[in-house]
């Protein structure tokens, strides 16, 4: 095994971390999280301390607080939301003969932390010498349930290994209004909403359980939690079981032998609600915990397994010839499954449920990124995002007429699916959001066929987001249909008019609303809709200002862009990315400098909008403009460049975005992991390397490897049809694994995939130069470990 950067060993199936680094806990704590989409536990140590940042999180469950404003303006919105730590039920103190165990005193003899991806477990093992020279060994293994939704489970173990026997108490908890870390927003309203949100409703314990209810403060969300333990030990067993307000603890104390242990099993059930009175929770949470018990922790661990396997049947990505790259996107694919997989109705956040950055909210991230994953491998936990967005439609139709328009106007940042930005410039105007929305309803509806979320959810979307933009645009004297004053989603230009990106989004928007309207023709009545207003979309769509610049040969990402003074990259060092901290919006907004994919986002999500050559000219501009100061660029600019040729360009793009969170790139994992770059990683091995497109419902592929990667061999799901595609230098293999045969193209070239394995020939690529980066925004130079080496530095 290999040690990559920052400690994580690089394995296939694993992220393992081996020795103890206090100052890196925060930053494994979010690496080593797990979740279910519903539930999501940080990975802390057990003992609770050292600790960089505790949380347990509930996908919906938030806490309001004024949004702060200089000057206020009409439309702003007024209240803001974050995710709330709620009760913390992982801990279990350890007291070694009067010793507590506390890693940052003793010795760690050993110590080491894997994420298991098959098993769905996080396992610790640890041989602590406490300060008066007792040594025990301590296991543990925990997981977020993927079978069920409401348990978390952990299995504890602590055996003397210095060959005498010695007194063991373990106190396992329940902890509500954890003590935080004051103020990580910067904002002392949202410190204040955070310090002890919770205020305790119901408190008890008996026998070996514990429950405890509580409700926040400003938004008026329960929350229950409880706790059940089996306990394993020869004898000497002592318990006692206690509740107060913030606090459920079991004590458990007994004299091991010096062969011995002492284990425990914690099951733990979360359950919350708007609307459901504390009795009512608590009887939730307590029947959750029964089935758990009754199911047992090894038929938990065979479940999780088993979900596992089948997740990884239709969706794992093989990569032969970069070991790192291929621990990283398994990683990825992991942690994405582990955001969407229970949401149910509720929404991805931009971190999932692995830390608090971005006061846990769901941007267009989800839609744009993370479902393209979700609706290839596990289209249901696709469905059930969008179901949440279907849900929000009452709170994006009212934001609509606020804001004077038609429609559904869907929010830019949010929890509960109203507008929480604070920056309009970037938020409100960023009304490519709803069209986002409507490309992942679309696209999610021509990879199923699923004509029963069309109906009930999906049409309504797309109409409602429709009419906006019918209302946001209008015809000119020419009769085009312009976009104006929008921010695209290159947040370093904002209010510009007919973005390129915004107005092919809108332009198949209202395209798909059309065609799903003569789909569903009862629902489109039912929703009000006329002949009239179809042709009208139709007309808009067909209109759609497209702005070029013909002096150029390349498309301006807005109206005017080509114009503007070019940035001075020169004379910019490196010290001063990310721009945005270091430099006035007026000066970037009105230059030429491109924070994240924009247009060439366009040319991945309406590839067929643009020629080959338009897309070869457009993607050499934008690579010189472009800094990647977001983390949702690196995955894109690997499709493009992929499919332009520049297929090692497009390796290392692929591997930033696959590294993001491994190698910490951008200097903020502590707050959460970026779901986004994850998921892209994904998309730039399969879109990228793979080459697979889906517009309109024909879904192709046109695959080709960079130099450094001898094979790829990925699996997806379209339309039932499970299938892998095994790609090597020379060839690509196509086979059915279950279903019905589908059609595609290889290429351009007909095939049919079907139980008989097709090979084909890659075509030969004829040699490009590659295209620029602005001085010192260039990606790292991806060099594949040999096996022994070390990885490349994080940047
Ligand atoms: C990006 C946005 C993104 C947000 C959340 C910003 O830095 O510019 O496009 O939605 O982060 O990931």
């Amino acid at each position: 095994m290999t040690q990559g950067p920052l400690g994580y060993q690089i394995h296939p199936w694993e992220l393992r971390w081996r020795g103890l680094s206090i100052s890196q806990l925060e930053r494994t704590e979010s690496t080593f999280a797990l979740s279910n989409g519903h539930i999501g536990i940080r990975g802390t140590l057990e003992e609770g301390e050292p600790v960089g940042l505790p949380g347990t999180y509930l996908n919906g469950f938030y806490e309001n607080h004024e949004l702060p404003y200089a000057e206020a303006g009409y439309g702003y919105p007024e209240s803001g939301q974050t995710v709330v730590n709620v009760t913390d039920g992982k801990i279990i103190r350890l007291l070694i003969e009067d010793e507590p165990l506390d890693m940052r005193y003793g010795t760690a003899r050993h110590h080491e932390r894997v994420l298991d991806f098959r098993a769905g477990t996080l396992s610790r093992v640890t041989e602590w010498e406490s300060p008066t020279g007792r040594v025990v060994r301590l296991k543990s293994t925990r997981l977020v349930s993927f079978t069920q939704r409401a348990i978390a489970a952990i299995r504890y173990e602590v055996e003397p290994i210095d060959g005498q026997s010695m007194q063991v108490v373990a106190q396992s908890d329940l902890l509500a209004n954890e003590p935080i870390e004051a103020d990580r927003s910067g904002d002392p309203r949202v410190a204040a909403a955070l310090q002890a949100p919770l205020v305790g409703q119901f408190a008890q314990a008996e026998g070996y359980r514990a429950v405890l209810v509580h409700q926040t403060r400003n938004s008026g969300l329960r929350v229950a939690a409880a706790m059940d333990h089996e306990i394993d030990v020869q004898d000497g067993l002592r318990t006692r079981v206690h509740a107060e307000e913030d606090l459920g603890r079991l004590t458990a104390a007994a004299e091991v032998a010096a062969d011995g242990k002492l284990v425990i099993t914690k099951y733990l059930a979360y359950g919350w609600s708007a609307q459901r009175s504390a009795p009512a929770l608590r009887s939730q949470v307590e029947a959750a915990l029964a089935g758990a018990h009754q199911t047992g922790w090894d038929a938990l661990l065979a479940e999780q397994r088993e979900y596992l396997d089948n997740f990884w049947a239709s969706a794992d990505v093989e990569i032969e010839g970069d070991p790192e790259l291929q621990q990283a996107l398994r990683f990825a694919l992991f942690h994405v499954l582990q955001a969407g997989a229970r949401g149910e109705t509720r929404a991805i956040a931009g971190k999932g449920l692995t830390g608090p950055g971005y006061d846990g909210h769901a941007f267009w991230d989800t839609e744009t990124f993370v479902l393209p994953l979700l609706t290839y491998t596990v289209p249901d936990s696709a469905r059930d995002a969008l179901r949440w967005r279907h849900a929000t439609l009452p709170l994006a139709r009212e934001r609509a007429i606020q804001l004077g328009q038609a429609g559904a106007a869907f929010p830019w940042r949010s929890i509960n699916g109203a507008e929480c930005s604070a920056y309009w410039p970037a938020g409100t105007a960023a009304f490519h959001v709803s069209a986002d929305i409507a490309d992942a309803v679309a696209r999610y509806y021509n990879a199923t066929l699923d004509h029963d979320f069309d109906a009930e959810c999906g049409t309504e979307i797309l109409v409602e987001t429709a009419r906006l933009w019918n209302s946001l645009g209008h015809h000119d004297q020419h009769g085009g249909f312009r976009i104006d004053g929008v921010t695209g989603p290159d947040e370093y230009s904002a209010i510009v008019d007919n973005n390129v990106y915004t107005n092919l989004m809108a332009q198949r928007n209202l395209r798909e609303a059309a065609d799903a309207c003569d789909r569903n023709p009862d629902r489109a009545k039912a929703l009000d809709v006329t002949a009239d207003e179809v042709a009208s979309w139709r007309s808009a769509a067909d209109k759609m200002l497209i702005p070029y610049d013909d002096d150029l040969g390349v498309h301006p990402q807005a109206e005017g862009f080509t114009e503007h003074l070019d940035w001075d990259f020169a004379g910019t060092p490196e010290e001063k990315y990310p721009l945005l901290l270091h430099f006035p919006y007026f000066d970037i907004y009105r230059k030429q400098v491109v924070k994240q994919a924009d247009l060439v986002l366009a040319m991945f999500l309406r590839g067929d909008a643009f020629t080959p050559e338009q897309k070869l000219r457009n993607f050499d501009y934008y690579e010189a403009r472009t800094v990647r100061d977001s983390s949702l660029s690196a995955c894109t600019q690997a499709v493009l460049a992929a499919e332009v040729g520049h297929l090692d360009l497009a390796y290392d793009y692929l591997a930033e975005a696959a590294l993001t969170d491994l190698h910490d790139l951008h200097n903020n994992v502590r707050n959460g992991l970026h779901m986004a770059s994850l998921a892209g990683a994904w998309s730039s091995a399969v879109s990228g390397f793979g080459g697979m497109r889906d517009y309109g419902g024909t879904i192709s592929f046109a695959p080709r490897l960079p130099a450094a990667l001898s094979g790829m061999t990925f699996r997806m799901v379209y339309r039932g049809t499970h299938f892998k595609v095994s790609v090597s230098r020379t060839e690509a293999t196509y086979e059915l694994l279950s279903g019905a045969e589908l059609e595609t193209t290889h290429h351009g070239e007909k095939l049919t995939i079907s139980e008989k394995p097709v090979s084909l020939a890659i075509p030969e690529l004829e040699d490009r130069t590659p295209p620029r980066q602005p001085p010192g925004r260039e990606p790292a130079r991806r060099v594949p470990l040999d096996g022994n080496t070390e990885a490349n530095t994080p940047r």
